[in-house]
């Protein structure tokens, strides 16, 4: 697996995120389904991009006793995606179970993303909701640690961080990372950000990007910018 960009596929029904991916006649970008479009129109949804020629990395964050998320991984294997996440906070042994779940009866499985500590977490929710005294950092570093050690394939991560998560995790642990920008380009919600172009200077693995693209005037230029400035 090589550089890609992925596209956060964030639209409320089918209507809307097939008439976006129509618009990508030529080259059929990797995409990113999360918890919204997947509850509102259940697997079927999966197959039916899947089946169009995209790559997909399903978002849906699983955090529960091991051997549910464990039959769950199995299951969304069986839907034939080619990255999968879960929280790190559910446990080396869940991320373990969760990776037997995934791997399919001829070994091949998708790739399996840890995600840290939300980046909707700082410190004080951290230390005052969560009980967690460490500094956020180091915290996710020790996320990072047992992903790596689960046997899990990479972390979901803010570009500033992933150089660090490379040292630490070696050169082959993924990093997945959102909070993209174009240099000329609105911030809107998103506080740490990066261009495609210093997302690939930094030795980012994959960039998520979604309203720089899907928001665009013109989404197949901007996905094409993005592919531009991060992998060519
Ligand atoms: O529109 P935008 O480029 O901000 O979309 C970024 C995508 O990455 C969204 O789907 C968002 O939920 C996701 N994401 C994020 N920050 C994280 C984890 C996921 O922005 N820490």
């Amino acid at each position: 697996m090589g550089k890609d960009v992925i596209i956060a596929c964030d639209f409320a029904s089918k209507e809307q995120v097939l008439s976006f991916l129509d618009k990508f006649t030529g080259r059929k970008p990797f995409v990113k389904i999360g918890m919204e479009l997947f509850y509102a129109e259940g697997p079927e949804i999966v197959r039916e991009i899947k089946a169009r020629g995209h790559k997909i990395f399903l978002d849906l964050k699983l955090h529960d006793i091991p051997n549910t998320v464990k039959k769950s991984m199995a299951v969304l294997s069986r839907l034939d995606v080619d990255m999968t996440n879960l929280h790190a906070a559910g446990t080396i042994s869940m991320m373990e179970a969760a990776l037997d779940g995934l791997t399919r009866p001829d070994g091949t499985r998708p790739l399996l993303i840890a995600v840290t500590q939300l980046t909707s977490t700082d410190q004080e929710r951290m230390e005052n909701d969560l009980l967690i005294k460490e500094p956020i950092d180091k915290v996710v570093m020790h996320y990072a640690g047992n992903a790596a050690k689960a046997g899990l394939d990479g972390v979901v991560c803010s570009p500033l961080e992933a150089g660090k998560v490379h040292d630490t995790c070696g050169k082959s642990f993924l990093t997945v990372t959102p909070g993209v920008r174009f240099a000329d380009g609105d911030i809107g919600d998103q506080k740490r950000v990066m261009t495609p172009a210093e997302a690939k200077k930094i030795s980012s693995d994959y960039i998520v990007v979604g309203r720089p693209i899907t928001a665009a005037e013109d989404p197949v230029a901007a996905y094409e910018r993005c592919v531009a400035e991060f992998v060519d």
